[in-house]
């Protein structure tokens, strides 16, 4: 009995030998498609080939595609484990060609692979068309000889195959295989066809239309083949079971779920193993394809799947966390064929382990109001919506959760209710926003918001990606669309554009659709709605369409970069400080970086040197930077850093780098740096490359601001900084390393060269100034001994000790003397002691400064100063001391 890695094996190879290329499953977020939620079949990675976008080195392929039906328009979440074939992840196996063969090859490919390779009874197999489809028809019977009766035409749109509300599109084939009588149903297309007795195994669709926006169709250049076929469903059929559940893959997991609950694989919990087991491999895929649970778009969807299984392990009995001790047995059993799945098996174990110890928190509280609420209400009667909404918003359960539960009881949710309870929320978040006064126009943001949900953000994996324009709005209004040269905002159902938050600038880049192109000046959010501000560069954006966005690598390599060193810097400050040091604010550019912390001082020379060191010994430690989504509390215990008063959601993004034995942090205790972040951030600390400081300020009170560079920018200064020492070197005529001491010595050399200059002015001033012959004379004026003099090259403060040394040459007498300081002047007066009773030092200033445009004047009687604007008043200045000693 062949496995179902050997079934995939088979038909690959099959292929291969066909001279089909093996193509590796893509993906399960498309990156090609803004409609698709999810990867649900195997031609979405090939969408584009089918409409001659794309070409590829090959015209045939083969994958075995990893699919999630889980929402949008094949949804298989609510039958799951209840039924024999729905999931939400499964394997598609598939043929492709692209303008290569048709109907003629691909109905012989498909009827030799299930008769002679997987070797099933032809007179089993039963095949649908479209009603139209008499090629398809004529060829099933001359290959395959088939009879008109086991080949049935259908003319609704089962046998129309599309992928979605737009893409390529075109008439199918099905084979089904029958069961035999001794099973209830009826052939497809006939009253009991939702029996088991026909099953439906293969599906091959005949590419040759594509479906546009508004509902038109156009043939298509090429006819091609898309075919899939469920590896679960073919396995179940040829393994001789008739419940994909019964496979030996699911088994396998049934059976590690029966072991992790210590509950019968087969007892009445049954069907909670099949939904674990189901929604085990979803889950696993999707986080290791990069969705994170959230409470928006794709995390959500991953939200409710993990949400729902881990109901299901509670009803087991389950008393602790059971989801993630099961991935070891998913990766035992698809770590081959999906080897990224090994690869994320421990981000796989500990989001599950997360977000299952923190749903069971409120899951008993719920489920018991749940009960109550029901136990209330007669038998008929729905849960109102209210009450679902009250699950949902404090309890934490999704509303398919809670019908999930009810389903078991045979009963409803009032889902009307639900939702006018959700937009009641809503509104209220809107009034609380217009009331703050933030923004007059953010009206519209909230219309788009409520009109199309919260903007998608992939920017952690991806910097390019394709996003579906929703809305394009011009001064604060929306419109259909915009011409080049026009200033607008375009928001997009998902973006790689980062929207400015945390400190971190909004990202730049490029836009094209198929009718223009737009540069990207800047990203904001409102409401979680992404703003793209935009000019139009070429043509036309157009609403409704879909666009190829591209962020400014280089920048946003940059600013990646800031925004991790400030992480380090932050760590690097609380060690070298002290733990008071708690972020005020931080910038994160592309140029720079800044980062507002609390504390009181400068930073000593040696403090930023001790900082700078270990910022950079954790860049070169080259440690991986890992992101967990959690709850504030986990965070917290964990050791991060969150900001003070700020207020956060109930779940959080924690950022880690770098290791260190001593730290305590982190589930290993060894982890250095640990912050609440939504920030993007470099993969390895070593992409940082280098970090220097700019230097400190002060920025407020108690709050210290520092700037530094990083990678590219950080190596440019320092190599300025050097250039400038080696010129100073050459200038200084010494080498780079002696630049100090040469540059002391030179001031050494120059302050005793100013006292030696201050000695020689006071010498001059007192033999009589420059040009002047022998010292100064004093008159006689009223009997007492007067000197006056104006003098040049003195300043105001050699004046006193020149005072002093007339003075001791007079013995006694009075002196004034005015400094010219470049047309300004410097006045000092001094008085010998025995005639400090007739004559003050303070009044002779007074007297002398308003002829200098000065006033007042001050000092003791036997000496003061003063001062005025103009020295040309200097001749009446000593008239009006000479008048003043003469009154005395
Ligand atoms: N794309 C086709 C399907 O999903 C083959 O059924």
């Amino acid at each position: 009995m062949p496995t179902l890695n050997e079934i995939r094996s088979t038909f690959l190879s099959f292929f291969e030998r066909n001279d089909h290329a093996v193509v590796e499953s893509s993906p399960l977020v498309p990156r090609n498609d803004p409609t698709l939620m999810f990867t649900n079949s195997g031609m979405v990675q090939f969408k584009n080939l089918f409409t001659g976008i794309e070409q590829r080195s090959y015209s045939r392929a083969a994958t075995s595609q990893k699919c999630v039906r889980a929402g949008g328009k094949h949804n298989d979440l609510d039958n799951v484990g209840y039924t024999a074939r729905h999931h939400t992840f499964f394997e598609m196996l598939g043929n492709f060609s692209f303008g290569d063969y048709f109907k003629e090859q691909a109905i012989p490919y498909a009827w030799d692979l299930l008769t002679k390779e997987f070797g099933l009874d032809p007179d089993k197999l039963l095949v649908t068309i479209y009603h139209t489809d008499d090629e398809a028809a004529n060829i099933w019977k001359k290959y395959a000889g088939l009879s008109d009766d086991r080949i049935i035409r259908i003319a609704t749109d089962d046998n129309f195959w599309s992928m979605g509300a737009t893409g390529p599109c075109g008439p199918c084939t099905e084979i089904f295989y029958d069961h035999g009588p001794e099973i209830w149903g009826g052939p497809p297309g006939s009253p009991e066809e939702d029996g088991d007795r026909f099953i439906e195994i293969w599906n091959l669709v005949f590419m040759q239309n594509e479906r546009f926006e508004d509902g038109t169709q156009c043939d298509l250049e090429m006819q091609s083949i898309d075919t899939g076929m469920g590896l679960e469903r073919i396995g179940a059929l040829l393994q001789g079971k008739h419940d994909n559940y019964d496979t030996d893959l699911m088994r396998n997991l049934i059976e590690a779920s029966a072991n992790a609950t210590s509950a019968d694989p087969d007892g009445p919990g049954n069907v909670h193993h099949r939904v674990i087991a189901d929604h085990l491999r979803s889950t696993s895929f999707l986080i290791a394809d990069g969705v994170m649970p959230s409470n928006e778009g794709r995390g959500y969807v991953l939200r409710r799947i993990m949400r729902r299984a881990m109901r299901h392990a509670h009803l087991l009995g389950a008393k602790d966390p059971v989801m993630h001790r099961l991935v070891p047995a998913l990766v035992a059993q698809m770590g081959q064929a999906f080897p990224e799945l090994g690869r994320a098996q421990s981000l796989v174990e500990e989001t599950l382990k997360l977000e299952e110890t923190r749903f069971k928190q409120t899951l008993e509280r719920g489920l018991r109001l749940l009960d109550e609420e029901l136990g209330e209400l007669p038998k008929d009667v729905a849960l109102p919506g209210e009450t679902a909404f009250k699950l949902y918003d404090t309890y934490g359960f999704p509303l398919d959760l809670t019908q999930d539960a009810l389903r078991e009881k045979g009963r409803e949710v009032e889902v009307a209710g639900f939702d006018a309870a959700m937009a009641e929320q809503k509104a209220k978040a809107r009034a609380a926003w217009s009331g703050s006064g933030e923004a007059a126009d953010a009206g519209v943001w909230f219309d788009i918001a409520d009109a199309h949900g919260a903007t998608d953000f992939l920017g952690y994996d991806t910097e390019t990606a394709e996003g579906q324009i929703t809305a394009v709005v011009q001064e604060a209004g929306e419109v259909g669309s915009a011409k080049a040269g026009a200033q607008v905002q375009i928001v997009l159902n998902q973006t790689p554009f980062y929207a400015e938050a945390g400190g971190q600038v909004g990202d730049s880049g490029t836009l094209r659709t198929a009718s223009g192109a737009a540069r990207i000046t800047d990203t904001r959010k409102v409401a979680g709605v992404f703003i793209h501000f935009a000019e139009v560069t070429e043509g036309e954006i157009v609403r409704g369409e879909a666009a190829q966005l591209e962020v400014d690598h280089a920048r946003r390599t940059a600013i990646r970069a800031n925004h991790s060193a400030t992480h380090l810097l932050h760590e690097a400050l609380r060690n070298v400080l002290g733990d008071h040091v708690a972020q005020r604010g931080s910038l994160n550019a592309q140029d720079r970086l800044r980062f507002d912390f609390s504390h009181t001082k400068p930073l000593s020379p040696d403090e930023v040197s001790r900082v700078e060191e270990e910022v950079n010994a954790y860049i070169r430690q080259n440690a991986p930077v890992e992101t967990r989504i959690m709850t504030p509390d986990e965070a917290r215990d964990l050791g991060a850093q969150a900001l003070f008063g700020e207020k956060y959601g109930d779940e959080v993004r924690v950022v880690s780098m770098g290791r260190d034995d001593t730290s305590g942090k982190g589930q290993d205790g060894h982890t250095y740096s640990i912050e609440l972040c939504g920030g993007t951030h470099v993969r390895q600390t070593g992409d940082i490359g280098l970090f220097v400081m700019l230097g400190d300020a002060a920025s407020s009170a108690g709050v210290r601001r520092i700037e530094a560079l990083t990678g590219a920018d950080a190596f440019r200064y320092l190599s300025g900084q050097d250039h400038r020492v080696g010129a100073l070197a050459l200038e200084l005529k010494t080498q780079p390393d002696d630049v100090l001491s040469r540059v002391r010595g030179l001031l050494e050399e120059r302050k005793a060269l100013g006292n030696e200059i201050a000695q020689l002015r006071r010498e001059l001033a007192m033999s009589g100034g420059a040009g002047q012959g022998g010292g100064p004379e004093a008159r006689d004026v009223a009997g007492v001994a007067f000197l006056a003099q104006v003098l040049t090259g003195v300043s105001g403060k050699d004046l006193p000790a020149l005072i002093d040394e007339h003075k001791s040459r007079l013995g006694s007498g009075v002196v004034l003397l005015i400094a010219d300081t470049g047309g300004k002047a410097a006045v000092a007066a001094g008085v010998t002691e025995d005639l400090t009773g007739r004559v003050s030092a303070v009044d002779m200033v007074r007297a002398a400064v308003p002829a200098l445009g000065g006033k007042g004047g001050g000092g003791r009687p036997d000496m003061a100063q003063g001062g005025g604007a103009d020295v040309t008043g200097a001749e009446a200045a000593i008239k009006n001391v000479e008048k003043l000693i003469e009154g005395a």
